[in-house]
């Protein structure tokens, strides 16, 4: 039978019999698996462990500075790296989705690549890839069905990064990373919290990207967020996100005409994310919710709620 306890016992182990004293860098994405990856690496190889942090300026408001001091405070060896910029200029004018996404995992791996050269005689890269990951991208390369979705975080690197990968969690699912988190101590909301997709709000931005956009949706995905805490809703949802739609609509304001952004609100329940049906959230919270997010940011003039499962819909809207 799998317990977390053995499969940490193991993990750790056969990482150490693996990586013996080599050195082994890792990107943290803020996520549970990333995180539940670094300290299994931790556990096993301490201070040979390279934590990276990149904020690629897609993050969630204010997560870049809350998840960073999250990391230090766990003694992880973290380096938190801000390459907004780097990012934004590789997604100027980019608005289809596919080329949005293999910018952003370009981008991250010039990252990784000058980051593990600065600590010099690298061998490994760590990363978090869980099974779903692994099945979603062997899906999209097998069948005729073509790609469903490059994921940035699977699939190898190119040859020039010269470094060997290490996956430890690559046969778990999300719910068995949380139980292997809870068993090593994790703080409870690290653990609880929702899946976040590594290129970030620039899937959840229709369209192309714009700090300006970025800056809207990271406050209205901040209410929404907030709201599902502060009504006790966040740990009975797999996952929520808001979405900017590049659709702008008509409003009043007083005696004024506007004519402004719709976003879109997302709450999935879900096992693995592989399958999904959306919440049925009480519509007093979503009445609660979109007033605030229309009184408080601006440009945002209507709101709508996302109905639809998957299958067909996928829970990201890119
Ligand atoms: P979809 O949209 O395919 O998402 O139903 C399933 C789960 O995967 C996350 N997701 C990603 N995670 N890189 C990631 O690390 C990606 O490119 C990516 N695309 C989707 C999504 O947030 C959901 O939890």
């Amino acid at each position: 039978d799998w317990t977390p306890n053995a499969f940490v016992e193991e993990t750790v182990e056969a990482l150490q019999e693996k990586v013996g004293g080599d050195k082994v860098v890792l990107g943290l994405s803020g996520g549970v698996d990333s995180s539940v990856a670094a300290m299994l690496l931790h556990k096993a190889i301490g201070e040979n462990l390279y934590c990276i942090f990149v904020n690629n300026g897609l993050l969630r408001k204010d997560e870049y500075t809350q998840v960073l001091q999250q990391y230090e405070g766990m003694g992880l060896n973290v380096k938190g790296v801000d390459a907004s910029a780097r990012f934004m200029d590789a997604l100027a004018g980019l608005d289809d989705p596919e080329l949005k996404r293999k910018a952003i995992g370009r981008v991250f791996i010039e990252v990784f690549d000058d980051e593990a050269k600065e600590v010099q005689n690298v061998t490994w890269l760590a990363q978090g890839t869980i099974y779903p990951d692994v099945i979603e991208s062997v899906s999209a390369t097998g069948g005729p069905s073509a790609t469903i979705k490059s994921h940035h975080n699977v699939g190898g690197l190119p040859d020039f990064m010269k470094l060997k990968i290490v996956e430890p969690l690559r046969a778990l699912f999300k719910d068995e990373v949380r139980r292997v988190g809870a068993s090593m101590g994790m703080a409870a909301d690290l653990l609880g919290r929702h899946p976040f997709p590594g290129p970030g709000l620039a899937i959840r931005i229709l369209g192309d990207i714009t700090p300006e956009k970025v800056a809207i949706l990271q406050e209205v995905d901040a209410v929404f967020i907030n709201n599902l805490k502060k009504w006790d809703l966040y740990d009975k949802v797999w996952q929520a996100g808001a979405i900017l739609l590049p659709v702008n609509s008509v409003g009043v304001m007083g005696d004024e005409r506007t004519y402004e952004k719709c976003v879109a609100l997302r709450a999935v329940e879900s096992t693995d994310g592989m399958t999904a049906d959306w919440v049925n959230l009480p519509y007093e919270f979503l009445q609660a919710t979109s007033n605030e997010i229309i009184n408080k940011v601006k440009g945002v003039n209507r709101v709508v709620y996302d109905i639809s499962s998957k299958p067909p819909a996928t829970i990201e809207w890119e």
